[in-house]
Parts: structure tokens; C-alpha cells; sequence
């Protein structure tokens, strides 16, 4: 079985760092080669060959669900050879440096490597050391580059397109590098994109990315296509955000009669992990016929290939 669509193009950029910076054309390109794989996932056999014979590895030094074994699966159904990686099991535990981590895997000769760090900008310095591609899964508050493209591609599988949505972003905006990289994401394809949170938990001068800034359900939420929820991420605060997730549950926690003001077909958006009965109800959650949280999830695999395919091309010599 080979790759299924756009085989042959190619994708300018050896590491996928951010969202930030990426054109259109670009973002839609990694879109339609997922788009081929999301098929392909749904198959009896999900295998292919096309990275046979190279190296992945999953370097996470944050807990993660969804995308560690999201590019766990991917690597493996594309056919590399995939190793996991934890901080807590590594030589980091015995005080080595990431630059010395980095320095030590590039010296087995990796083909791609995928990190998630607590500090904002250190997959960056990293990606400087080695010669494989590196691949974003999350920097501390800064860019979660794979989460928005799975975003993205649950949003134009199930409404079209991308371009012309109003897409609310409603929650902890100040931690949130799923935010960061969906703005950058949303702005280049031409959507209209929204923040909903109290000012505690909006960076100043976010509007500079360019969004609206909402601090009521209300407004953020009247006539949006897209609702997307984000949790308060508790391990990245020091201090006091909220009086208490009762209060914030009010305020902003997705129910439906806050639902009420969005456009009939909005649907709804929650990148995980979810902390019910915080920023959503459970019920709304759950709804079948709105809620796209399993379809992120599965659709993360094939980005999560996509992206695999299109930064080994080079390596690969051609594009089988
Ligand atoms: N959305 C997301 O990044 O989830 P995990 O932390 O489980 O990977």
C-alpha cells in the first residue's frame, strides 16, 4: 500500500515547529494528505511502507493521552521503527541536559523526532542540534502545531471549509498553546476567530494575533460555527486564576442554554483532556450529533501521519 493522495508533493520545511509562519497553501496540503489517511485509518489493514527503515522517537517530558499515542500509532502504521521516550525514564532524571538528550539521540542516526516540553521554545533549541525532523507535540504555553491541524480537519470535514467560520476559542487563552497555534491556524485560512475568558486568563494584547476578544459566553458564542473549549490548565498557574470552578462553571462552562446564541449547526470543540463539569457540561460533552471530541481524536492520527509523511519526504529520496 503506498501514501493515498498528493504522493508526490513536497513540503518546504524539514521540522513542524508551530503553525506560526506556515501559508495557507501549506496548512491545506498537510490537510489533504490526512484527509487520504483518515480513509486509509479506517481500513483492515491501516499499514503502509513508506517510512520502513526509519527511526522515530517520541521524546515527552509532559504527560500526554492523546498525542504520544496518536504518533505512536502513526509512526507504526506508516511502517517506522518507533521508540517512546519519557523524561521520567530517561538520563534527564540524572541531570543531563535537553542539548545533551538531543545530541545523544542525533547521534543514533534518528529520522524524526517528536517532543513535548514544559518550556516554552525548547523544541526549538533542540531542533537546532539534530539533523532528523522535529516535530512539535506541545512547548509549554507557546504552539501545539499538530492539535490545530487535527482541529482543522474536523472542522472542514464537517462544515466545508474553514474559511468565512466564526470560531469562538472560549477558556484559559493565558496557558494555551492549543490557542496560540488555532489562531495562527484559523487566521491563515481565513476564518474569523474569537476569544471568550475572563481578562485573568487572556494574555495581553491578544488581539495582536488577530482575534476579537470576548469576556462574556454571550457575545463570544452569538451566532459562532464553532465552539471550542479549552480546560484550565491548573499545572501551568501560579496562583489564583479563578474564584472557584463552581464560579467559572457559570460563567463559562459549555451548557446548553449558553449554546443557545451560537449558529443551529455550531459544534463543538474540546481538545482534551476535559475537565467535566469545568469548562463543559457533560451532557453537551456527549451530544453525538455536536460534539467533535472523538472525531479530533481520530482524525489526530492521520495528521499526526500526514505530517510523518510530508517531513520525511527529503530523506526518503522520493515520494513512493
Ligand atoms: N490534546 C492533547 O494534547 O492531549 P494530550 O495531552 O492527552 O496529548
Amino acid at each position: 500500500m503506498t501514501a493515498p493522495t498528493h504522493a508526490t508533493a513536497t513540503f518546504p520545511h524539514r521540522h513542524l515547529l508551530g503553525i506560526e509562519g506556515l501559508t495557507a497553501e501549506q496548512i491545506s496540503l498537510i490537510l489533504d494528505v490526512a484527509d487520504g489517511y483518515v480513509e486509509q485509518n479506517k481500513k483492515p489493514n491501516k499499514k503502509t511502507a513508506i517510512l520502513s527503515g526509519l527511526t522515530q522517537v517520541n521524546l515527552f517530558f509532559e504527560n500526554s493521552t492523546r498525542t504520544r499515542t496518536s504518533f505512536e500509532l502513526a509512526g507504526i502504521r506508516l511502517g517506522a521503527d518507533v521508540i517512546n521516550m519519557s523524561a521520567d525514564g530517561s538520563s534527564v532524571k540524572k541531570g543531563e541536559t535537553l542539548i545533551d538528550t538531543a545530541m545523544t539521540l542525533n547521534a543514533m542516526h534518528l529520522d524524526a523526532l517528536v517532543v513535548r516540553h514544559n518550556a516554552s521554545g525548547a523544541v526549538k533549541l533542540l531542533a537546532d542540534k539534530v539533523n532528523c525532523s522535529v516535530i512539535n507535540a506541545g512547548d509549554g504555553n507557546h504552539e501545539h502545531p499538530t492539535q490545530a491541524l487535527l482541529d482543522a480537519l474536523a472542522i472542514r470535514r464537517r462544515l466545508g471549509r474553514l474559511e468565512g467560520l466564526v470560531v469562538a476559542i472560549c477558556g484559559d487563552i493565558l496557558h494555551s498553546r492549543v490557542a496560540r497555534s488555532n489562531i495562527h491556524l484559523l487566521n491563515a485560512m481565513g476564518a474569523h476567530v474569537r476569544v471568550v475568558a475572563p481578562p485573568t486568563l487572556l494574555p495581553s494584547q491578544i488581539d495582536r494575533l488577530g482575534c476579537e476578544v470576548h469576556h462574556t459566553m454571550k457575545s463570544g458564542l452569538k451566532d459562532a460555527d464553532v465552539v471550542m473549549m479549552l480546560r484550565l490548565q491548573n499545572e501551568r498557574m501560579s496562583g489564583q486564576y479563578v474564584p472557584s470552578t463552581r464560579e467559572y462553571f457559570y460563567f463559562y462552562g459549555l451548557d446548553y442554554e449558553k449554546l443557545e446564541v451560537a449558529k443551529p449547526h455550531a459544534v463543538i470543540m474540546h481538545p482534551g483532556p476535559m475537565n467535566r463539569g469545568v469548562e463543559i457540561d457533560s451532557e453537551v460533552a456527549d451530544d453525538l450529533k455536536r460534539s467533535m471530541i472523538l472525531d479530533q481524536v481520530e482524525l489526530g492520527v492521520a495528521v499526526r501521519m500526514a505530517v510523518l509523511d510530508l517531513l520525511t519526504r527529503g530523506r526518503r529520496g522520493n515520494a513512493e
